[in-house]
């Protein structure tokens, strides 16, 4: 009796924990979250709001672009504010430019993940001090 008692209980506590974790957002990765560490986007932005860090690598992300001026990569933590999914899927596939330049790198993953990703990054509004202006 005891036994299942504490066992109930114990179920209970998992239960009020899950429900806590999934209630303090950053806890539960998001798909297109997953999807963003996944394709080392991460080597040039940060997302400080969600508390995902640029990668510090030696060997640094090659640029696509052909020489020029070196670009901050912004915190994406408002992506969501500046560009609709629609948009962030064509920069991410460099068929959309903004002032005048295509994004750094084009996509490799699958449709279907560009699709989360670039969902994902327009529902993030956070307010991002911006470090400069351009
Ligand atoms: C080689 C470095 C690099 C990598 C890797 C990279 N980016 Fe970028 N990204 C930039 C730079 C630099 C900018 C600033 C715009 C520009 O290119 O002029 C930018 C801009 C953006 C913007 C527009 C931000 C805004 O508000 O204007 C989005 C969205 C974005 N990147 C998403 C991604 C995603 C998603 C990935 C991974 C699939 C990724 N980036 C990988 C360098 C990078």
């Amino acid at each position: 009796m005891w036994k299942l008692t504490f066992t109930s209980f114990a179920a209970g506590i998992v239960l009020i924990c899950l429900g806590a974790s999934r209630a303090s957002a950053g806890d539960a990765v998001a798909p297109g979250q997953k999807i963003f560490t996944d394709n080392k986007c991460t080597q040039c932005h940060a997302i400080d709001a969600l508390k995902i860090a640029k990668v510090k690598s030696d060997e640094e992300e090659k640029d696509d672009d052909e020489g020029g001026k070196k670009v901050e990569p912004p915190d994406l933590g408002d992506a969501g504010k500046d560009h609709d999914a629609a948009f962030i899927t064509k920069w991410l596939m460099k068929e959309e430019k903004i002032d005048g330049k295509k994004h750094k790198k084009k996509f490799k993953g699958s449709e279907e993940d560009l699709k989360v990703l670039a969902d994902w990054l327009a529902t993030l509004k956070y307010d991002v001090p911006k470090k400069k202006d351009k």
